[in-house]
């Protein structure tokens, strides 16, 4: 009863956290707080928010390993689904928004700025997993379903380059504003090598 409780309180911390950036989004749209290009600033604050929702979903296992609080793991879909909400977000203020769905515009974007395929790859891999994310498709996929969700880690990358070629600046040469991407890009590194470190000692305790 207790634990159910404090799930259940988890659970909506977990929501509200994950809706304040919207409402704060949707607030300073409305109260013209935002910049002088305003649809700009929106695509960029939801790029933001989508990226932090992504480390913060990968680091939730992790986290309640550390921290001995398995129901954490409880919470991981949620914050895989707002990732995809926020990237959806994201994605269509751009294409809807400021193209408004200008097909041939979109596509010289795409040829002046590489750094958008690395946005759509990212995504492309993020709408299957949302759509799997639930018990029906663990339970059809079966061991698949493990593998297909693997790919968050790829997604990550992948949006990690797309922030990175988004700033101004060069990502690789770390010059302008790349130190943030660079951040989240070392947050991913960390928890896919601690995700390494954690298969390899299971197959090492499985062969001895
Ligand atoms: C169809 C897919 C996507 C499209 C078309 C797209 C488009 C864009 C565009 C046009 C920008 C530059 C905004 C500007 O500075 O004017 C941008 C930046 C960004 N995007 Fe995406 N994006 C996509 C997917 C994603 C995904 C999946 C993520 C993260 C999970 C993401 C995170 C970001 C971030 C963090 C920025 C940089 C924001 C900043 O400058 O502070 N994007 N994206």
């Amino acid at each position: 009863m207790l634990k159910t409780r404090a799930l259940l309180k988890l659970s909506w911390l977990i929501h509200a956290v994950a809706l304040l950036p919207a409402m704060l989004l949707i607030g300073d749209w409305l109260n013209d707080r935002l910049s002088v290009n305003p649809i700009q600033e929106a695509i960029q604050r939801s790029g933001r928010i989508a990226i932090t929702l992504l480390v913060l979903t990968l680091a939730v296992r992790p986290f309640s390993q550390w921290l001995r609080l398995p129901m954490l793991l409880a919470q991981r879909r949620t914050l895989g689904l707002y990732t995809f909400a926020y990237a959806l977000l994201h994605a269509s203020l751009f294409i809807g928004l400021d193209y408004r769905f200008a097909l041939v515009f979109i596509l010289q974007e795409f040829a002046e700025k590489p750094y958008l395929w690395f946005g759509v790859s990212a995504f492309t891999i993020l709408l299957p997993l949302a759509v799997t994310s639930f018990r029906y498709w663990m339970r059809t996929l079966g061991k698949n379903w493990k593998r297909l969700h693997r790919l968050i880690y790829v997604a990550a990358l992948l949006a990690v380059l797309h922030y990175g070629g988004a700033v101004k600046g060069d990502f690789l040469a770390l010059r302008g504003e790349v130190l943030r991407p660079w951040l989240y890009g070392l947050a991913v590194a960390l928890l896919l090598a601690w995700r390494g470190w954690r298969a390899l000692r299971k197959r090492l305790e499985a062969d001895s």
